[in-house]
């Protein structure tokens, strides 16, 4: 099948997004006001938002996190967009990120010029193990969840099957987990903001004044080893092994290529788009990679008329530190197998030839899972525009790319970026 181009052109020219944490006294509602106002102040020209002509909203469930279903009008509102057309999406946790291509295609229909798409969720009002059940019914209810499955169980599930065909070291999520807390201590939007040396100083300061032993960690690697600091959540995946549960917010504003330059001397365009499906794990072939990610990432490149060689940094879909691993092997970065030895040889860090999650990822920067998808793409939009701050890529990237995945990998979206002055 051959990947037709967008029919137009599509531009970001603003974006947005609430801190993401754990805020107990706000509502879905004022997390997407928070990050409307910092898009409203990211557009260079100004935005009057009469221009706006229509709203997509990703959310995985804002009817059983808050008990309230259709939001999109709603935030609308609270945003004073109202009258103009506002849906929600639901796609797991790739709601936004199907969202950011929904409303692109919008536009290079021709149907509109002008689209606000956002992501949010609000998680932490449920205790966890109702958040844990929230989760699960993105999965398979009828097969999987009666076998006892959740989320951390899928991935582990992935973990196991990885480490026995390529005989990987465990060890390898430890490095993803490390690399991607010390990048989110540089994103003042993450939810944990401190690598895990300063967790551990935090934890140790914290026994100390409590009269309690001090632990004797000597490095990350004993800190990540103790089942007490680290216990296992599903094994082999540990509790530094997974995303949290998070509340978040995370906003663009599209526009059409031609318009681009009412807003904004630099927009950052869409070049690739590609979309995969999948049916529950249990139906699959294999556990050790995501097809739908794999099919995301070749439209994607078709699109863009690229290879994975070519592009600068990208931001990946970590709820998990396998799939980060995975992530890296399905978007062609790394070989069958080859993700695990380059998270372990730094091949992904920051300051590699392929840093991957430099924002912190949904491991530290917080997974509030229908915001993850749009908050990925603000991370390419501060590269690319050279406003990241102190996790700034030196080598003025122009090239950037998301993957965020739903579920087990039922929906996977995949977007390429670029920049062009
Ligand atoms: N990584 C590292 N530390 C974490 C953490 C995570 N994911 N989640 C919580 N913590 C820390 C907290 O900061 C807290 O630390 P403190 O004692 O120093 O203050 C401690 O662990 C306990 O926090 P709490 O909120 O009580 O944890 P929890 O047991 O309720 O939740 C998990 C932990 C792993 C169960 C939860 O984060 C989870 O379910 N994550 C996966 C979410 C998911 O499946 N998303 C969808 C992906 S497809």
């Amino acid at each position: 099948m051959s990947h037709k181009k967008f029919a137009r052109g599509v531009a970001i020219v603003g974006a947005g997004m609430s801190k993401f944490g754990a805020f107990p006294d706000m509502t879905s509602r004022d997390l997407f006001v928070e990050a409307f106002q910092e898009l409203k102040a990211s557009i260079d020209k100004g935005l009057n938002s009469n221009d706006i002509q229509a709203f997509y909203l990703g959310n995985f469930s804002s009817d059983q996190f808050e008990k309230q279903a259709h939001l999109a009008p709603i935030i609308a509102s609270w945003v004073g967009l109202s009258p103009i057309p506002s849906l929600r999406i639901e796609d797991a946790c790739a709601s936004s990120g199907v969202a950011l291509r929904e409303a692109a295609i919008s536009i290079a229909s021709g149907l509109y010029d002008v689209v606000l798409v956002g992501g949010v969720e609000k998680m932490t009002d449920l205790p966890i193990a109702e958040v844990t059940d929230a989760l699960a019914t993105a999965a398979d209810t009828q097969f999987e969840i009666p076998a006892g499955f959740t989320f951390p169980g899928f991935y582990a599930a992935m973990a196991t099957a990885y480490m026995h065909k390529y005989n990987a070291d465990p060890a390898a999520f430890a490095h993803v987990s490390i690399k991607n807390h010390a990048n989110g201590a540089l994103n003042e939007k993450a939810q944990f903001g401190q690598s895990i040396p300063e967790i551990m100083e935090k934890k140790k300061a914290r026994a100390a004044q409590k009269g309690r032993p001090v632990p004797s960690w000597e490095n990350e690697f004993e800190f990540l080893s103790d089942p007490k600091a680290n216990p296992n959540i599903a094994w082999p995946m540990r509790l530094f092994d997974c995303s949290p549960v998070s509340d978040g917010a995370a906003t663009v504003l599209l526009v059409s290529e031609e318009l681009a330059s009412k807003y904004t001397d630099k927009p950052v365009f869409i070049i690739g788009s590609g979309q995969g499906s999948d049916g529950a794990l249990a139906e699959r072939d294999s556990l050790t990679y995501i097809p739908a990610a794999v099919e995301a990432a070749k439209q994607a490149y078709d699109m863009a008329g690229i290879g994975p060689e070519e592009v600068d940094f990208a931001e990946v879909h970590d709820c998990f530190t396998i799939a980060e691993i995975m992530a890296t092997e399905d978007l062609g970065f790394f070989k069958r197998g080859g993700g695990w030895k380059a998270a372990m040889d730094g091949r992904t860090s920051r300051n590699s030839q392929c840093p991957i999650n430099i924002s912190g990822g949904l491991k530290s920067k917080g997974h509030p899972v229908g915001a993850s998808g749009v908050g990925q793409v603000i991370e390419v939009w501060k590269q690319l525009r050279g406003i990241a701050g102190e996790r700034q890529l030196p080598a003025n990237p122009r090239i950037g790319l998301t993957h965020n995945v739903g579920g087990s990998g039922q929906t996977c979206v995949v977007h390429i970026y670029e920049r062009r002055r």
